[in-house]
């Protein structure tokens, strides 16, 4: 096979990305040498004095990515603004969010940022921290827009950061669409693709698997979906939905989109169990760039994946927030671009397809 520049540019995105991967788990230890360890328990108030407090919480603390994200975030805030961070543990569960919100704005919080249980809760989150005067960010979950034209339209200081699922959808399709055969493993002229979602309902799970399929078509390929499933984000759920679409498909699947990469990982451990060889017999393809699913691409074992990018998604928050509490306005949207992740390697090594 001749290597397309953009194959070559896709492969230099991956190192690049791992480089930014291995970059930042060094600086995490320069910067955790100098002081105590960051606190972690579901109730903890750390950090400095100084600065504002803020609340934070989490739909799961369990959520491989939501992990990174508020790591992040926590140390941000307190090195960058000497706040003293409350994160919370919502547990997977509204009500427990809805109280836990009230009690940070009675404690004394100047600020929120919530990842949303379930989205059709942003109303009455939104409604208690403008009653109490103070501002309020989404994060990771997108409120709908109906509900962000109202912010607006009542000037409310609430906003969201985020990124557009479709685009991660899209490069998940155009992943596919760089490989040799387009996806079409088997030659029959479709693609056969398995959808293993996140949370069911889940907007960024719908929309990328929707617009995964949509690029595969908008490049020139017939798909179909053969199978469908709804985990809960998670390496377990990921594994036992591709068991089940394996064992009433087998080698029929050519491509698994999945909605992120814990869930990719998750499959790939199936995809073996099942007798299938990753990368030749089925190409598995993720979101996020998890550490360990970059170096399932090095091998090529999954075909891509697309960087959500949690740091600039923390960093943003945070920054809009403080700016926010500084009185400042907000727009009532931010979205952080996705960065497209393969490697050539994964088709170099691959005989036969030359
Ligand atoms: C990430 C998933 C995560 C989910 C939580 C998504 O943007 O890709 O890994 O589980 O957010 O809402």
């Amino acid at each position: 096979m001749k290597r397309s520049k953009k194959d070559v540019f896709a492969g230099i995105l991956l190192f690049g990305a791992a480089f930014l991967l291995s970059a930042c788990a060094v600086t995490g230890q320069k910067r955790e040498t100098g002081k105590a360890p960051a606190q972690e328990a579901g109730t903890e108030a750390a950090g400095k004095e100084t600065g504002p407090k803020i609340g934070v919480s989490i739909y799961r603390y369990d959520d491989t990515f939501m992990k990174l994200y508020r790591s992040e975030l926590k140390q941000y805030l307190e090195e960058t603004y000497h706040a003293q961070v409350v994160l919370r543990n919502a547990d997977g569960n509204q009500e427990t969010q809805n109280q836990q919100v009230d009690r940070l704005i009675a404690d004394g919080c100047k600020g929120l940022l919530v990842n949303p249980v379930e989205v059709s809760a942003a109303g009455r989150l939104a409604d208690a921290a403008n009653k109490a005067g103070i501002p309020l960010i989404f994060i990771n979950r997108e409120p709908k827009q109906t509900e962000q034209l109202r912010w607006k339209k009542e000037h409310m200081a609430v906003s969201s950061v985020g990124t557009d699922s479709r685009q991660a959808g899209s490069y998940q399709g155009e992943i596919i669409l760089e490989t040799p055969k387009k996806g079409d493993l088997n030659g029959d002229g479709v693609v056969s693709c398995g959808m293993l979602k996140g949370e069911e309902g889940n907007e960024a799970s719908e929309y990328r698997s929707e617009y995964a399929i949509k690029a595969l078509k908008k490049g020139g390929m017939k798909a179909e979906e053969l199978y469908s499933g709804s985990g809960d984000w998670s390496r377990e759920s990921g594994k036992k939905l591709a068991r089940e679409a394996f064992s009433r498909y087998g080698n029929k699947i050519e491509v698994m989109f999945c909605s992120n990469d814990a869930m990719a990982n998750g499959a790939l451990e199936a995809a073996k169990e099942a007798g299938l060889v990753p990368g030749k017999d089925i190409y598995l393809v993720g979101v996020d760039a998890l550490q360990d699913t970059v170096e399932s691409i090095k091998s090529g074992e999954i075909a891509g994946t697309v960087l959500n990018d949690h740091g600039g998604q923390a960093r943003l928050a945070a920054d809009t927030l403080i700016k926010m509490i500084n009185g400042e306005e907000a727009e009532t949207r931010y979205l952080v671009d996705d960065i497209k992740i393969t490697t050539v390697s994964t088709f170099k090594t691959r005989k036969g397809d030359d």
